[in-house]
C-alpha cells in the first residue's frame, strides 16, 4: 500500500464503520413541496424563482431537530445541501446576494447545522451543486461565454468559504461532474454545447481538491468533480465500485425521482425495503446514505420520520450487526450468495449475523458456509438457538420463537470457530450427503 492510500485507508476508518448517514436535501425550493429541481422541471424564470426566497422562513430550532432525528435513527454522520443546482446558499457567503443570511431567513443555516451536529457528535457533511442554474453561462456557454471563467470563480470562493468558516468538516460531497453546457439532470428538449469536456477540467477539480485538503486535511471527498478521490456515489441502487474503491450508495425513500420535499408522495419504498438495501449495502462493504426532504420550515416530514425512527429502533437492538462489520470470506461476489434465501450476513471476525428478510418457521441450516458452527442467538433478545450439524456441513439452527422476535427483521448471531467462509464443491456428492 501507498503512503498515499495508507493515510486514506486512515482517514476512511471512522466512515467505513459507520456504515450509515442521513442525507438532507433542503432549501429554498422544499417551500413548493415539487422536489429539489422544481425550477427547471417547471421551467421557472427565474423572477418567479427568486421572488420566493424572502417566503423562505426556518423555524427556530430546525437544525437541533433535524440532528436529533438523525442521532435517533442511527446515522453517525449528515449531509446537508450547503447549495443545490438553483444556486442558493445557505450559508453567510461573500459572493452571492442569493443566500439564506440576505434573504428570508436572514441567518447562516449552515452555522446553525454545523453546531447542531457537532452538539451531538455526529459528523459533517456538506453536499455543493457545481452547477447554479442561476448563470445565463451555464445553459449557453457561447452567448454568455464571458461568464464561464465567473462560473468557475463561484465554485472556488464558495468552496473555500465552507472549508474555512465551519471548523472541521468531514466530508465534501460534490454534485453534477459535468460543466456549463452539458445536459443537467431535468433539463429535458436542452441542446447541450458544453466548455469543456469534463467537469474535472472545466472547474480545475484537482486544484480545487487540494486547496480543500489544504484546509481540511482529514476531510473525504466524493468523486462528483469529476476526479475519482475518495469514494464512489452510486444513486438510487447498491452496486459496489470497481477496484476495492469505497462507496456509498444514496437512495431516497421515494421511487419517483425527487430528493427535495414532495407531499403526498404515492411510490415509497416499505421498512422492509430501505432495510434491505441498507443490509445489501453493508453486507458488500458499502455505506448507506438515507435521504430526507424536510419542509420549508425544516422540518423533518411525517413520512421520512417514521422511516428515520423505525430504522433508529432496530439499529438499537440490532447495531451490532451493522456498525464496525466489514466483509469477510462468506461472499465471493455481490451477487446473492450463500442462506441468501434467508437473508443476508455481515461479519466481524468469527461472528456472522444473518438479517432474517423472511422469518422461518421453527428452524434455519446454515448451508454452504463453514466452519463450524459454534453457538447461536436471536441478536435483539439474546436468546440462546439449539446447533445441531447435518449431512453436507450444514447446521440446523432451531428454537425460533413462534413470534417473529423484531418487528423489521429478526438478526441470527452465529459464532464459528473461525472466520467464515464459503464452501466450494466441484461434485455431485452432495446428493448423497457426502460434501
Ligand atoms: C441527482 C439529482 C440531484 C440530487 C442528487 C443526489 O444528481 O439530480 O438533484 O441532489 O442526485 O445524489
Amino acid at each position: 500500500m501507498s503512503r498515499w492510500d495508507e493515510n486514506r485507508a486512515k482517514r476512511m476508518k471512522w466512515w467505513h464503520d459507520a456504515k450509515f448517514g442521513m442525507f438532507v436535501h433542503w432549501g429554498l425550493y422544499s417551500h413548493y413541496g415539487k422536489g429539489e429541481q422544481v425550477v427547471v422541471r417547471d421551467h421557472m424564470p427565474l423572477e418567479e424563482y427568486t421572488s420566493l426566497a424572502d417566503e423562505f422562513k426556518p423555524n427556530e430550532g430546525w437544525a437541533d431537530r433535524l440532528a436529533e432525528q438523525a442521532v435517533r435513527s442511527g446515522a453517525k454522520y449528515v449531509v446537508l445541501t450547503t447549495r443545490h443546482h438553483d444556486g442558493y446558499c445557505l450559508w453567510d457567503t461573500t459572493t452571492d446576494e442569493f443566500n439564506a443570511a440576505k434573504t428570508g431567513p436572514g441567518r447562516d443555516l449552515i452555522a446553525e447545522y454545523v453546531e447542531a451536529l457537532r452538539k451531538r457528535d455526529l459528523r459533517v457533511g456538506f453536499y455543493y451543486s457545481l452547477p447554479n442554474w442561476r448563470w445565463h453561462g451555464w445553459w449557453d456557454t457561447e452567448r454568455y461565454a464571458h461568464e464561464l471563467p465567473l462560473i468557475r470563480q463561484e465554485v472556488h470562493d464558495q468552496v473555500e468559504e465552507l472549508m474555512t468558516n465551519y471548523g472541521l468538516v468531514d466530508i465534501l460531497w460534490y454534485d453534477i461532474p459535468q460543466p456549463p453546457g452539458a445536459r443537467s439532470p431535468g433539463s429535458f428538449g436542452f441542446s447541450p454545447n458544453p466548455a469543456a469536456s469534463s467537469a474535472a477540467e472545466f472547474y480545475e477539480s484537482e486544484r480545487l481538491n487540494a486547496r480543500v485538503r489544504e484546509l481540511q486535511p482529514g476531510i473525504l471527498i466524493n468523486n462528483r468533480s469529476g476526479l475519482p478521490e475518495d469514494f464512489g456515489t452510486p444513486e438510487q441502487h447498491v452496486t459496489p465500485e470497481e477496484g476495492g474503491r469505497a462507496w456509498e450508495s444514496c437512495m431516497t425513500i421515494n421511487f419517483a425521482p425527487n430528493w427535495g420535499c414532495v407531499h403526498r408522495s404515492v411510490a415509497d419504498k416499505t421498512p422492509g425495503q430501505i432495510l434491505y438495501h441498507f443490509v445489501q449495502a453493508v453486507r458488500i462493504g458499502g455505506n448507506f446514505l438515507f435521504n430526507v426532504g424536510p419542509d420549508g420550515q425544516g422540518e423533518v416530514i411525517d413520512r421520512d420520520g417514521a422511516a428515520l425512527r423505525l430504522i433508529g429502533d432496530w439499529l438499537k437492538r440490532n447495531g451490532e450487526a451493522i456498525y464496525g462489520t466489514a466483509p469477510g470470506k462468506i461472499y465471493e461476489t455481490p451477487g446473492q450468495g450463500a442462506c441468501y434465501h434467508y437473508g443476508m450476513f455481515t461479519e466481524k471476525g468469527t461472528t456472522g449475523y444473518l438479517t432474517l428478510f423472511y422469518y422461518p418457521k421453527e428452524f434455519l441450516v446454515i448451508s454452504k458456509i463453514g466452519g463450524e458452527v459454534r453457538s447461536a442467538e436471536i441478536l435483539g433478545t439474546g436468546q440462546k438457538l439449539e446447533v445441531e450439524p447435518m449431512k453436507n456441513r450444514r447446521w440446523r439452527i432451531s428454537g425460533l420463537p413462534e413470534e417473529m422476535p423484531d418487528e423489521l427483521a429478526a438478526v441470527v448471531k452465529i459464532e464459528f470457530a473461525e472466520p467464515p467462509y464459503l464452501i466450494h464443491w466441484d461434485n455431485a456428492e452432495w446428493l448423497d450427503g457426502g460434501l
